[in-house]
């Protein structure tokens, strides 16, 4: 708590009055969100207790916006745990915009398509969560003040919310798919056994993300709502191989659809 404390007031001391009502964090590729938002933009390397460790294709960088007429706070790049930082360090962030005052939260996030019905670009609207990560963010001594030991899990991904994006995306002419999202813990990427197997399990898609903030958001009761863009298919469902630089690529590509969907919610919340 001391430490949320410490890095609120660091970041309130840079943004004056400002007062985020959502956070959105983006993944990989996906900062075409913020090309021509004005605001205050401020690195994750100044930022107290924030982890320090970050990935090619992210900015990393808190930026400070108002979009659509809301005050939003964009995570540019987030913290894997694939990077070495613990469960708890990249889901510190959630805390911090919880306590600035964030109501919603948006996830996005790169992911392979299981689903055989999903194409590379294609956005996926995340319905639930597989935590196939073989950890959780709430593991150790809970903080009563910020939520239950035992949180429920029945509405991760809020239906209002998942409701309003389809009704966004059909105004948009945006054929958005949906499925369940499984998290790994990567950094290698699976093999074609493991996909055959998170097929039979119920996923339509697979990253190494998202799953964490997504369980810490719930846990501190705030709505939240999780996109996917498939980059690639998940390995051993098309002859290609993957590679971080076509993640990327599809993720710059398709990222630009995904951003006016998000906007268009934002305007809708
Ligand atoms: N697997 C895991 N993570 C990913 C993938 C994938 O195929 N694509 C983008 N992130």
């Amino acid at each position: 708590m001391k430490k949320i404390e410490e890095t609120l007031k660091h970041l309130n001391d840079r943004i004056n009055d400002f007062k985020p009502e959502i956070g959105i964090i983006l993944g990989s590729g996906l900062g075409v969100f913020c090309d021509n938002l004005k605001g205050t933009s401020i690195k994750y390397s100044d930022i107290p207790n924030f982890p320090t460790a970050g990935i090619l294709g992210h900015k990393g960088e808190l930026l400070y916006s108002n979009v659509e007429g809301k005050n939003c706070a964009i995570m540019q790049g987030r913290f894997h745990y694939y990077e070495g930082n613990s469960m708890q360090d990249i889901t510190f962030p959630i805390k911090v915009l919880k306590m600035a005052g964030i109501k919603t939260l948006i996830i996005t996030n790169a992911a392979g398509g299981i689903n055989k019905n999903f194409n590379v670009g294609d956005i996926m609207l995340i319905n639930d969560h597989i935590n196939f990560m073989g950890s959780n963010p709430l593991i150790g001594k809970n903080n009563e003040a910020l939520g239950e030991r035992f949180p429920d899990m029945s509405n991760v991904y809020d239906l209002n919310l998942r409701n309003k994006a389809k009704k966004c995306a059909k105004d948009l002419n945006i054929n958005l798919k949906e499925g369940v999202y499984i998290a790994t813990t990567g950094p290698s990427y699976e093999t074609a056994a493991e996909i055959k197997a998170f097929s039979i399990m119920g996923a339509d898609a697979v990253g190494m993300s998202s799953v964490p903030e997504a369980i810490v958001s719930n846990y501190l009761k705030i709505k939240t709502i999780g996109f996917s863009l498939i980059t690639n298919h998940a390995t051993g469902t098309s002859d290609s191989k993957l590679s971080h630089d076509e993640v990327l690529e599809t993720g710059k590509k398709a990222g630009l659809k995904l951003s006016s969907l998000i906007k268009k919610v934002i305007s809708e919340i």
